[in-house]
This record gives structure tokens, sequence and C-alpha cells, in this order.
């Protein structure tokens, strides 16, 4: 159904946002470490209107779902909580939001660790910032999408996938210090392109789980007197911590200078060398991974033309990304997933996303 089917007026304005994958640098953002995240080509779309019943209408095309809120109403649940988040970050910074005619449509699979939550905050800010012409840049955006997540969906994520989903594109990996939010646009490796499969193996226990990594983090900056982990360069200053704590820091301490490596300028091997390592980290230090992951990332690993893999996103299931050989990607894609559901599982090819890529 059509925005103008559910709400019985045309949209005012739409907004879009892409999702997202990291390549490197994962549980380092809420660190203060190092991330390279690039877009994907699926994206969320929002479209708004004021509406004209003092009540929020929101509307998800994929869910075809709809929900109503009054605007001094308590947070809602699912999709409406990002959305409801959003109007209320931005009423908190004295913005005064009217009451609107939310829809949203994304090609964005949820669960699948490409941060469908981002794109869809990001869209939406976009949508209010364009109908109400608001002084706000795309940082800020990016910040302000960061608070809806915490304070409305409950999940104490870091910055990255919020500014990913803000400043990035497809063709580019973007290098972010999350401290300062420095970042660089990079290109891919030479002739190098991306593969992102999805494991079918939701991440169900991503919230409770990535919560407690990131106590675990802080209390381990904590016992070593610093502010966060990423002040510590060394490695081996780890290995006074207690376990779990030792590993945890050593996952982040090793993958916040693999991301700084990468800035040395690499080749395609050397970075995938480098993904292939921040999974063994993820998988053994930082505990993070589940079987599916690991047989998706081994037999991608295996795979002629592939340089390198690993899980991307919070883990605890999602999807993993390979850097492979540029013109390859399809083929590679797709003799993986063979492989892969052959050892009894039923993943998806997310990129190369021949429909999306076909319209553009
Ligand atoms: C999720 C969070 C991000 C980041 C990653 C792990 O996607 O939203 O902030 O912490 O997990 O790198």
């Amino acid at each position: 159904m059509s925005f103008q089917q559910i709400f019985g007026k045309l949209s005012e304005t739409q907004a879009i946002a892409p999702g997202r994958v990291n390549l490197l640098g994962e549980h380092t953002d809420y660190n203060d470490g190092f991330v390279l995240p690039t877009a994907i080509p699926q994206h969320t779309t929002v479209q708004l209107s004021f509406s004209d019943d003092g009540e929020h209408h929101f509307y998800s095309e994929n869910l075809q779902e709809r929900v109503s809120i009054l605007e001094s109403h308590h947070t809602p649940s699912g999709f409406a909580s990002y959305i409801f988040g959003c109007i209320e970050v931005l009423n908190k910074a004295g913005y005064t939001i009217p009451s609107l005619n939310v829809y949203v449509q994304s090609s964005v699979p949820m669960g699948s660790g490409l941060s469908s939550s981002a794109a869809l905050e990001v869209a939406t800010l976009r949508a209010i910032r364009q109908l109400l012409d608001l002084p706000i840049d795309d940082v800020e955006i990016a910040q302000f999408a960061q608070q809806a997540e915490i304070h409305y969906a409950g999940v104490q994520c870091g910055i990255m996938d919020q500014m990913a989903s803000s400043l990035a594109d497809t063709q580019h990996i973007l290098f972010l210090d999350t401290r300062t939010l420095e970042r660089r646009v990079l290109p891919f490796p030479n002739k190098t392109t991306i593969v992102v499969i999805d494991s079918g193996v939701p991440h169900t226990l991503a919230t409770s789980g990535y919560n407690q990594r990131r106590a675990e983090c802080e209390h381990a900056a904590n016992l070593l007197g610093v502010k966060a982990l990423r002040d510590i360069i060394d490695a081996k200053v780890t290995e006074t911590l207690p376990e779990p704590f030792n590993r945890r820091a050593r996952h982040v301490v090793t993958e916040d200078n693999r991301v700084l490596e990468v800035l040395q300028g690499v080749t395609p091997e050397h970075f995938g060398e480098l993904m292939n390592a921040s999974h063994a980290s993820l998988r053994d230090d930082y505990e993070v991974s589940v079987p599916a992951l690991d047989t998706l990332v081994e037999i991608l690993q295996k795979t002629p033309g592939v340089f390198g893999a690993r899980l991307t996103g919070a883990g605890f299931g999602g999807s993993c990304v390979a850097l492979v050989a540029l013109g390859e990607e399809k083929a590679i894609a797709t003799q993986v997933l063979q492989q892969y559901n052959n050892a009894g599982y039923k993943g998806q090819i997310l990129v190369p996303d021949v429909e999306v890529s076909d319209a553009a």
C-alpha cells in the first residue's frame, strides 16, 4: 500500500538512508576506537506529512503494521520505537516536532547485522530535517540517531552504524575515529569489492550479549586506569587483567591496531589477512561468533578469489563480509552460498545486490 492509500493524501517529503557493512573495526566504536564501514545498496525510504489529528501515525510497508501514538504517549515498541525515538531526541534538543504521518519502506534486511535500525533512524531524521528545514548537519543526524537507539530501543550502541548510514557511500570505505569523529574516505584496495552473505541465523541474543560486552570493556578500561580501551596501544598490557576481561580487551586493542594498519595503505592480500585475524579474535577472544558464522567464514576463506572474510556487525548471528577480486563477486557469492547451504544452513546473498544494482 502506498503513502496515499494509508494516509489519504500525498506525502510532503521523502528521504532515504543506506544500511552498512563494516569491513574492519568490530566492537571498537563504544571503546572510542576506529572503524571501517561502507554503505550497502539496500536502503530505507521514509515519507512524511503533517498529521491533522494531534497524533503521530507510523506505517511500515515491510511489516504491514500501523502504529498511532499521542505525542505525550509512552514509547512504542518495534519499528515505531526508532521513529518515535528520533522525534523525541529532536524535541529534547529544543526543536518542536509537530505530529506526523510517517511511512517506511526498506530493502535493508532486519536482523542481518546490516544496520536496518540506523538506516531507519537516519532516513527519519533526514526527512524531518527536510520537512521542517532544521539547521542540523549530517554528523548531528548521526548523533541524534544514536541517541534514539540508546534511549528508545535500549541498545547501548556506539556511533559507527549511524555515522556510516549518514556519511558513507557504496564506492568507498569510511575510516572513522569514533572518539574525535575525524574521518577519511578511502578507496577499496586495488581491484577489489565485497561480498556479503546473511548466515540465516538472526542475531536474537544481540542486545543482551552486546550490552554485556560493552560493560565488560568499561570494566577492563577501569581496571587499566584509562578512559577507554582505545587508550591502550600495546596488547601486552591486557595480559594483567583477569578472565574474561583480558581477552575482551585484547580483541579491542588488536582490532584498533588492525584498522590503523589499513590507513598505512595495504594490498588486498594484507587487508584480507587483517579481516581473517579479526574474525579469529571475535570468535576466540570476544566470543560473539556462532557455529553458522564460523562455517560461512571458513568456506569464504577457502574460496579462490577471496582475500579475507569475517563476521560483520555485532555478531551472535547475522552476516559475513568478504573482500574479493573485482568482477568475481557474483560467481564467488553463488558458489559459497551453495556450499554453505549444503552444510545444512539457509543463507542468503545480500551483496552483490542484483535487484538493487540492476534497478539503479
Ligand atoms: C552494532 C552497534 C555498533 C557497533 C557494532 C559492533 O552494529 O550498533 O555501534 O558496536 O555492533 O562493531
